[in-house]
């Protein structure tokens, strides 16, 4: 509660001064809306470089690789590239463990490679925004091999340390451990060490002043370069209760909502960190930054991103990608999943940044199984029909879409038989949980083929339907998938009918119906229907319907007093109206405009 109140209070204050400061400026709408920046407008296209093109046949992609295809990305009518990330790692967590900020992943290359890429991006008006992973580093970065040589070494301080002498840490969540836990016991000096992800991944210490300086430092080293942007990795984890309570199962079902994710995380620096970060680089560059991290609500959510606190520019939510999954599994989709439930909440996010602050809006990153699998149809019958479906929601909400590579060509989950095809730290430590337990590991792997398993969305990159889709002369580091007969780029290009030239269609027009379809407001029409989505779009007096069916037996929509006029978009045939009735096929989508 206190806490509560003192950001209340720290914002009420820094929005006086910026009030104060609006009086001196020429006149101008005070909310965040009315002004236009360039990353409120893109169209973010994620790349995920281990899968997107091998250049040197060792079946990992790379930059050199993924500047090779530049044209194709540029094509397709996005601005933005965000790059999970390239910097030297062990690979433990496919780059989520840092060995070296400051240099490129020898799989993926050298520096030079990366300086050609940034500067071909450049030329062809592609903006780069990388990502910042700096909750934790990896084991093998030198700061962590300085850190554990003794209790007194400099960098000693750069982690979160528990002497054993003190016995055994309270309890902490290690989210890629098959025992669960965040510590891990260090005998060179008798110390355990916190990782909220693998053993591999030591938690820093942002308490630290030493520490963020040289964060800070590095993150202005790779702006001068002239990267656009970061996106920024579990930020709100960055700040935890570092005296480590010990936390009962009821206190966590009472205070937190059973969820660890708000415990360990959103400690009390992570505003003054995010504050600091702003005045020492952030705010120095016209670039964007996205906050990804659970346990950011609704209610905090603001915090992050409200343009007088001057932090971070866009947040991601978790609300949506958590929803439908069984509880008490890992990750196993209930295929009943509600739409009732899908449509409040991207309409509940939607009004928080309805006056101030931006969202986001996503159904798949390199962390979910492929969106036609998980939220469409991927049945041969309808993935066309369904992909095509969520490109038209996902590029006609209000705030920033990240599309996710693969996507626009209607890429599906890869459906592994086998625990041995994947090759997921998270996936292999959860069989490992389930293996101990005695449990039923044939339903495991069962529950994952429409799953969550992180695999099924990172699958190599299908160009044609040759060799390995074309990805790699060599053999792939993760299984290519068989439909890639149907489903790949030559194939698609060839066709106007095909979900990627869909996706560049919806792209062109959120770009011409920028007024509209970027800034313009959202309400939600008709909330109880269970099978169709329905959302109006409207700025500047012109008016547009969005009509989404969600189901394979499509559904109906009544238009009350509202007429149809022109259609903007429609991923099938003609839109049957009878009376004020209209018929959705399966999955169809269109947009029209009103009169
Ligand atoms: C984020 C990343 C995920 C990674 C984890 C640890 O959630 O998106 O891929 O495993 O952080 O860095
Ligand atoms: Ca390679």
């Amino acid at each position: 509660m206190l806490k509560l109140c003192a950001i209340a209070a720290l914002s009420i204050s820094i929005g006086l001064i910026s009030c104060n400061d609006y009086t001196k400026k020429p006149p101008v709408e005070m909310t965040d809306k009315s002004e236009k920046k360039w990353w409120k407008e893109a169209v973010v296209y994620q790349i995920y470089p281990r899968s997107f093109k091998d250049n040197n046949g060792d079946g990992v992609g790379d930059l050199k690789g993924l500047t090779s295809k530049l044209d194709y990305v540029k094509n397709l009518g996005i601005d933005i590239i965000w790059l999970n990330p390239i910097y030297s790692s062990p690979n433990a967590d496919n780059g989520y463990d840092i060995s070296n900020y400051d240099d490129i992943m020898k799989e993926f290359g050298t520096m030079a490679d990366f300086d050609a890429m940034l500067s071909e991006m450049h030329k062809r008006g592609l903006k780069l925004v990388m990502d910042l992973v700096v909750n934790h580093c990896s084991d093998e970065h030198e700061w962590f091999k300085q850190a554990r040589s003794s209790r007194t070494n400099k960098y000693r301080n750069y982690f979160h340390w528990w002497p054993a002498e003190k016995g055994k840490p309270a309890f902490r969540p290690g989210a890629f451990e098959v025992d669960g836990s965040g510590w891990r016991f260090d005998s060179l000096t008798n110390s355990y060490y916190l990782h909220y992800f693998s053993y591999k991944q030591p938690d820093l210490n942002w308490e630290n002043p030493e520490l963020r300086k040289e964060i800070f430092a590095m993150m202005n080293r790779w702006f001068k370069k002239g990267v656009d942007g970061f996106r920024m990795d579990v930020i709100p984890f960055i700040a935890k209760d570092t005296t480590f309570p010990v936390i009962t199962q009821k206190m966590l079902d009472e205070k937190y909502d059973g969820h660890w994710g708000v415990y360990m995380a959103s400690g009390p620096g992570l505003h003054s960190y995010l504050q600091e970060m702003n005045k020492e680089v952030l705010s120095k560059y016209d670039i964007m930054t996205l906050s990804e991290g659970a346990g950011t609500t609704k209610a905090t959510a603001m915090d992050f991103v409200d343009p007088d606190r001057h932090e971070l520019d866009m947040a991601y939510h978790f609300d949506g990608v958590d929803l439908g999954y069984v509880p008490g599994y890992f990750k196993k989709m209930d295929p009943n999943w509600s739409l009732v439930a899908f449509k409040k909440i991207y309409s509940d996010w939607d009004s928080v940044f309805a006056n101030k602050g931006w969202g986001t809006i996503y159904l798949g990153n390199h962390d979910q199984p492929r969106m036609v699998s998980r939220w469409g149809n991927d049945a041969p019958e309808f993935r066309s029909a369904s992909s095509k479906m969520l490109t038209t929601f996902l590029l006609s909400m209000r705030g920033t879409p990240y599309y996710y590579f693969g996507d626009e060509l209607g890429m599906t989950n890869i459906k592994f038989d086998k625990i041995d095809d994947y090759r997921d730290i998270e996936t292999i430590a959860e069989y490992g949980k389930v293996k101990n337990a005695g449990g039923d590991l044939k339903g495991f792997i069962e529950d994952q083929k429409n799953g969550g398993a992180r695999d099924n969305g990172r699958t190599p990159f299908q160009w044609t339907d040759g060799k390995n889709a074309d990805f790699t002369s060599g053999t792939p580091w993760l299984k290519v998938n068989e439909n890639k007969t149907e489903i790949n780029v030559l194939t698609e290009e060839k066709d106007p009918n095909s979900v990627l030239n869909y996706f560049k269609k919806m792209v062109q027009l959120r770009k011409d119906q920028k007024d509209i379809l970027v800034y313009g407001k959202y309400t939600l029409l008709d909330k109880d229907n269970p099978d169709v989505y329905a959302y109006t779009r409207e700025a500047k007096g012109e008016k547009v319907l969005v009509l989404l069916s969600f189901r394979k037996t499509g559904g109906t929509f009544n238009l009350g007093n509202m007429q149809i006029g022109e259609e903007w978009i429609n991923n099938l045939k003609a839109l049957p109206v009878n009376g004020n009735t209209v018929t959705l096929q399966p999955y169809q989508a269109c947009i029209v405009t009103i009169k």
